[in-house]
């Protein structure tokens, strides 16, 4: 387990992670909490005991957006971290296989909800006062390695998670421009040991998968979720003051040089 050593940095700081009952959301809650802040887990999961206020949430939904936004400002009474983190992974499905449903599913979840998340936590942010510190604005969107490189597949989600990379640029230029004090940057995982492979650990055993995506990485091993969470940390503070519109890659090299097998599609 990977430790922060910071107990108080986000003291006073109020912060949302979507998909924050499994995975690297959970490892962001628990860092995020560990930090300071006030957590608030938006997942369609139910309920479970980690850390963080668990409110029920779909990221696809703009009238579930606008109610967590409502609920959270209510409660507690400012947002100053986002993580945009839900996303699946839609299966494994190329050009010529993805149906349409499936395509529209993926974008939904993991490029029209960032696009709902950055939306509402402008908005979030700019209702944060008077009468209280202003909010010090950090949107942290989970993209991945499939947003920075192609594969032949899985089409749906290298294309969510390419758009992820772009929407970051762009409102963190714009968020520059009107001079609000708020901050976003897109993080880049490689193969992280999370829910999302239970397809995988589910056909061939988890130890076993784990080894086998691991070996695609040129560091030999996939990320823990707690990795990744403390990227999410780094972004979320002012540590991270003058990152905006960055990319941030924690993939054990694997968009480092030629990627001779896919990480994505295993065959
Ligand atoms: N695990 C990896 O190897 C990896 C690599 C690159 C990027 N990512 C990205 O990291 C993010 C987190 O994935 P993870 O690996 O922790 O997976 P995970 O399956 O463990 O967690 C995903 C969470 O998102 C929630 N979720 C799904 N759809 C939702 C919706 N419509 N509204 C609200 N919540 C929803 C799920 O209930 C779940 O709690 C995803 O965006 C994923 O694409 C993961």
């Amino acid at each position: 387990m990977v430790t922060s050593g910071m107990d108080s940095e986000l003291s006073g700081r109020v912060a949302i992670v979507t998909g924050g009952a499994s995975g690297i959301g959970a490892a962001s809650v628990a860092l995020l909490e560990g930090a300071g802040a006030t957590v608030v887990v938006a997942d369609l999961l139910g309920a479970n005991d980690g850390p963080g206020r668990f409110v029920a949430h779909d990221v696809a939904s703009e009238e579930s957006w606008k109610a967590l936004l409502a609920d959270v400002l209510g409660c507690e009474g400012r947002l100053d971290i986002m993580v945009n983190n839900a996303g699946i992974s839609g299966g494994s499905g190329n050009i010529e296989t993805t149906t349409v449903e499936n395509w529209q599913q993926v974008q939904a979840i993991n490029s029209e909800g960032v696009f709902l998340g950055c939306k509402y936590a402008i908005e979030g942010m700019k209702k944060t006062g008077p009468g209280k510190p202003a909010a010090k604005g950090s949107i942290v969107n989970i993209s991945s390695v499939a947003g920075l490189i192609g594969g032949a597949g899985p089409t749906a989600y290298t294309a969510s998670k390419g758009a992820v990379r772009l929407l970051s640029k762009s409102v963190a230029l714009y968020c520059a421009e009107k001079k609000y004090d708020i901050r976003c940057n897109s993080v880049h995982p490689g193969g992280v040991d999370t829910a999302i492979f239970n397809p995988l650990w589910q056909a061939v055993g988890h130890d076993e998968g784990k080894a086998f995506i691991g070996a695609r990485h040129p560091i030999g091993r996939m990320s823990e979720a707690s990795e990744l969470g403390e990227v999410v940390l780094f972004l979320a503070s002012d540590r991270s003051s003058f990152v905006t519109g960055a990319e941030i890659v924690a993939d054990g090299a694997v968009t480092s040089g030629l990627m001779r097998k896919s990480l994505l599609a295993p065959s």
